[in-house]
């Protein structure tokens, strides 16, 4: 099974930032566990900052899913709903935190509509919930 885990705004800072929130492993740490449970797959990363280079990767997917962590673009680029809205490839939202829990912007998610599922509150194991979640 092929599976493209990509991480959005800032996810580049894990490890870095908010330590109490998303934990002190780096996203490369993170990406390897991933691999290592997906040992069977073949497993694709990719991460940027960038709205436009989000979306361009989501249009270029070949793949049987998608675990994507958009960051704080989730709350408000519809950008990104769109460019979800039109892949044929299942898309599942993931968040490290429990983003119910915290500040009111973040319970607003314009993704979760077109995508197949949500999985938040797990920490890193959000990521490997949402790829299990592809082979049931
Ligand atoms: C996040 C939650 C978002 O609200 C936040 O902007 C992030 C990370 C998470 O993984 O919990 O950057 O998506």
């Amino acid at each position: 099974m092929k599976l493209l885990f990509i991480n959005g705004v800032n996810l580049n800072m894990t490890g870095v930032r908010e330590k109490d929130v998303y934990g002190a492993q780096t996203l490369e740490e993170i990406n390897k566990e991933i691999s290592a449970h997906f040992k069977g797959d073949d497993c694709e990363f990719f991460q940027s900052n960038s709205e436009g280079e989000l979306c361009a990767k989501i249009q270029s997917a070949h793949c049987d899913g998608i675990i994507l962590n958009a960051g704080a673009y989730t709350h408000y680029s519809y950008a990104l709903r769109d460019a979800i809205a039109c892949t044929s490839v299942p898309v599942i939202e993931v968040h490290m935190s429990n983003v119910h829990a915290r500040e009111p912007f973040r319970r607003v998610s314009v993704i979760s509509e077109v995508c197949k599922g949500v999985v938040c509150g797990f920490g890193k194991n959000s990521y490997i919930l949402a790829g299990e979640s592809f082979k049931l």
